[in-house]
């Protein structure tokens, strides 16, 4: 428990537990690591920004008094945006693409929803293309971004329970302002005594997952460095998968940036087999690394 000032300078202490349930389904997302990773933030700071949301389980957890989110991905920015504006639209937006799945053949009408989103990528389609291909991987083509994952064979949480989701997250998501931007711009407004936390797309495995295609590690430490520089506090994950006591991805990562590092738990991660293709997880030590430069 932390506290944060809200928009008229009072302290108001924080609460970091999960949602009850993820409103996207996305594979990778923080949404089980959650409440460690935000147990070892700061306990005092103003402004809270997750800069590369996707799911925004972090930001869901924390329910900043001021927060901002944002991402580069135009359809989950525009579902984030919904979801504050007009929640029943988000409601209806997976009903629809629901009652059709389950009125006809999964598959065909999956790939309708999929057709009509590759047509005109849209934050309704990919609501709820998230919670129905196949493991929650949402994958994109390299050479032109079509997003390529078929039907998952499971049964879609059914409107009423995805309607419960929609607003537990309204509420805890009401103080923020979400933005489609670069995390360059959005770091760059950060001010001393924020906090910014990082999740940047994987860098050493799938560049199809999450558009990780001109992702540069490299430039966000820069960014981190100019944040620590002005006083503002950043907390950064790192995939942190070890095969036989060896770091299988060495990062370059700068000298006296972080001053301290923490293991993640991941438990039984997607993810990790979805990189290792299906290979056995026996014999790595399956975390997240947790570097902060406070
Ligand atoms: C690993 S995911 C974040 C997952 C998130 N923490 C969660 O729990 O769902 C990385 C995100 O970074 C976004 N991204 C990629 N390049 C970016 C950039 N240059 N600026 C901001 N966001 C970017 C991707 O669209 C993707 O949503």
């Amino acid at each position: 428990m932390g506290t944060q000032t809200d928009l008229f300078g009072q302290t108001v202490t924080m609460y970091s537990r999960p949602a009850c349930g993820g409103l996207l389904k996305w594979i990778g997302n923080k949404y089980k690591m959650a409440e460690e990773i935000c147990s070892h933030f700061p306990t005092e700071y103003g402004v809270f920004y997750e800069v590369f949301a996707g799911s925004a389980s972090v930001l869901a957890t924390v329910a900043p008094q001021r927060g901002v989110g944002s991402d580069t991905f135009g359809p989950s920015i525009e579902i984030w945006q919904t979801l504050q504006s007009d929640p029943e639209l988000l409601k209806e937006w997976y009903r629809e693409r629901w009652d059709r799945l389950m009125a006809g053949d999964h598959r065909e009408r999956y790939e309708e929803v999929k057709a009509s989103y590759n047509a005109n990528p849209n934050g309704a389609d990919f609501l709820f293309l998230t919670r129905s291909c196949y493991g929650g991987v949402i994958r994109f083509r390299k050479a032109d971004g079509y997003m390529s994952t078929p039907c998952g064979p499971h049964r879609p949480i059914p409107p009423e329970s995805f309607a419960r989701r929609v607003d537990e997250w309204h509420r805890r998501l009401i103080n923020c302002i979400f933005q489609q931007a670069d995390y360059r711009e959005v770091m760059s407004q950060a001010q001393s005594g924020d906090l910014v936390y990082c999740d940047p797309p994987y860098t050493h495995s799938q560049s199809i997952l999450y558009g990780a295609q001109d992702f540069h590690l490299e430039q966000l430490f820069v960014q981190i460095a100019e944040c620590k520089e002005r006083g503002v506090f950043v907390a950064l994950s790192i995939d942190g998968t070890k095969m036989s006591g060896g770091l299988v991805c060495d990062l370059p990562i700068p000298v006296g940036l972080f001053e301290q590092e923490i293991s993640i738990r991941v438990g039984r991660s997607m993810l990790k087999r979805f990189q290792m293709n299906g290979q056995s997880l026996e014999g790595h030590e399956v975390t997240d690394r947790l570097l902060l430069t406070y």
